[in-house]
């Protein structure tokens, strides 16, 4: 769609989570006009739904290198042993910074940070804000601070294209906004840096710990525009996620690694604890390990969920340490004070996405991506736990000084035309928004936790025909789907899962968070390498 209005600025950021705000407001105190453009309102995303924590080595006799250790490990030999340093590194004066802009984290009677523990960890480094709020709290935080600095705002925009100029420069995004004033309607904001930070893809599937808005739109977007994405294989799925019914659907409340790091225990239907000498960590093992163990028993015993047994805890500690969780349990008639709770893994975080160098520059100048959206290379093929809020911090940062430092060498730039999308012929077909759970179903049947050949086949092939049904239309009758937020998200959920299953078909064996039933094994002499895709910009 043409752009109805526009606005300039040196930089666009894409979304409001931790990366967006925190590469917003450092962008700002650099003196660059800064626009932060959201779907939804400015809390709206993943970030706010972070319970365990942030990661970074903290406490006494923790080091940055121990940090990374743990980190390479999860990432089962796929992750940028440089890129995880810069994380483990800058990533205790980032959460510093952090607290400095506002955020309140817990504390222990002596008044030090109070240190948790989650998968994978071995040690106490997991900072955590109101029990098990944490994402809500570094939220409240930013969207103060954004507030109060009279950052320019605009919500319930939905990002649609990138724009370029004539080089193949990036010159800003095209936009689609709703009941916002002055910006409603189809518009553009222009400028020669634009930051992605648009969050991750837990709707393509049925199940999921993400919120409603994380559909996959950066990554869409890059693989539009042309940019390389890498890793899209490794989904993760989180362990314990509260078992509400085998159709449950959409976002499903999370029970936080934390909780096992305080001490609860997975047992299955007959009450025994089946991680002990699974693994030398137990129930605190890396994600894929507790989850693949979890699958394993189910199937096993036929059953839909294992149990998360915290009742040692007792009322006051639950209380005061989980009040989150606690409340989610007890809405939907489950107390953990006095029973086990049903739990089985769910789509969590991807771990790949568009790829970008330690600065977050993508393949596509001037386009920058962080947070969960990017595949810097620090979670490989398996992140490990409260290292994405970490990641969304410090690489934000970066991007921030990067671009300080690249428009103050560059000058001021010209406002370059821009090649306006033709209205009457969209460049993409639009899939109708019931289509939605079409995707999700085939998503989930034959790209979730288990998967081989013949059910990512049978996925990519139902996925090709909705995507054949919507291009046939467009072709043959210029129609498509009525523009409008639901049917942009539904295109987008479409083309994050075909680029998804066509690497999860490629990659023939097991790792990290991927998993082939038909390659059981982890084969690093054919694929210690990671799967980048690029689209043709002008192939849909
Ligand atoms: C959790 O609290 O278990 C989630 C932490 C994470 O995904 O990093």
């Amino acid at each position: 769609p043409a752009p109805g209005w526009s606005i300039s600025a040196d930089v666009v950021v894409v979304g409001s989570g931790v990366a967006g705000l925190t590469a917003a407001l450092r962008c700002e105190a650099a003196g660059l006009r800064t626009v932060v453009v959201t779907k939804a309102r400015l809390d709206d995303g993943s970030t706010r739904w972070a319970q365990g924590g942030i990661a970074a080595a903290l406490g006494e006799g923790d080091s940055p290198e121990q940090h990374l250790d743990d980190t390479l490990v999860a990432g089962a030999g796929l992750c940028d042993a440089e890129a995880v340093r810069i994380l483990a590194t800058e990533g205790p004066d980032a959460v510093r910074r952090l607290i400095e802009t506002g955020a309140h984290f817990d504390e222990s009677a002596e008044g030090e940070l109070a240190l948790t523990r989650e998968g994978g960890h071995h040690r106490r480094r997991i900072a955590h804000a109101g029990g098990d709020a944490t994402g809500a709290e570094i939220s409240r935080a930013l969207v103060e601070a954004v507030r109060a600095r009279g950052l320019r705002t605009i919500e319930n925009a939905l990002v649609l294209d990138l724009l370029t100029d004539a080089e193949g420069r990036s010159a800003g995004v095209s936009l689609h906004v709703m009941g916002e004033g002055q910006h409603d309607g189809v518009g553009a904001v222009h400028a020669p840096a634009v930051v992605l930070a648009t969050g991750g893809m837990g709707q393509v599937f049925s199940a999921t710990t993400n919120p409603s808005v994380s559909t996959g739109d950066g990554v869409a977007l890059a693989l539009r525009a042309g940019a390389e994405v890498s890793d899209l294989e490794f989904v993760q799925f989180h362990p314990t996620v509260l078992f509400l019914g085998p159709d449950a659907e959409g976002q499903q409340p999370l029970v936080s690694e934390a909780v096992r790091g305080e001490g609860a225990h997975l047992v299955d239907a007959d009450g025994v604890r089946f991680m002990l000498g699974r693994h030398e960590l137990a129930e605190l093992a890396p994600r894929d390990i507790v989850a693949k163990a979890i699958m394993r028993r189910m199937q096993e015993q036929g059953a839909e969920h294992m149990f998360l047994d915290a009742r040692h805890f007792g009322a006051q500690m639950w209380e005061r340490r989980f009040p989150t969780i606690l409340a989610a349990c007890r809405a939907h008639g489950i107390d953990p004070v006095h029973e086990p709770i049903p739990v089985a893994p769910a789509a969590h975080y991807a771990s790949g996405g568009v790829r970008t160098d330690s600065r977050g520059r993508t393949t596509v100048p001037g386009l920058y991506a962080c947070g969960e959206v990017a595949c810097t290379g620090v979670h490989g093929a398996n992140r490990l736990a409260s290292n994405s809020l970490l990641e969304g911090l410090v690489y934000a940062e970066r991007i921030a000084h990067d671009i300080a430092v690249s428009l103050r060498h560059d000058g001021p730039h010209a406002r370059v035309p821009v090649p306006e999308p033709q209205p009457e012929k969209p460049a993409h077909p639009l899939l109708a928004p019931e289509d939605r759970f079409a995707i999700q179903r085939i998503m989930t049947g034959g790209a979730g936790v288990l998967r081989s050949a013949e059910s990512l086949a049978r996925a990519a092939e139902r996925l090709q025909r909705l995507h054949s049904e919507a291009r046939d239309a467009l072709d043959e009758n210029g129609k498509t789907a009525e523009p409008g937020v639901d049917t942009w998200e539904t295109t987008n959920l479409l083309c994050v899962a075909r680029v998804l299953v066509a690497a999860a078909l490629q990659r023939e064996e097991t790792r990290g968070c991927h998993w082939r039933e038909d390659h059981a094994d982890r084969d690093d002499a054919g694929w210690a390498r990671h799967l980048v895709v690029r689209l043709n910009p002008d192939r849909t």
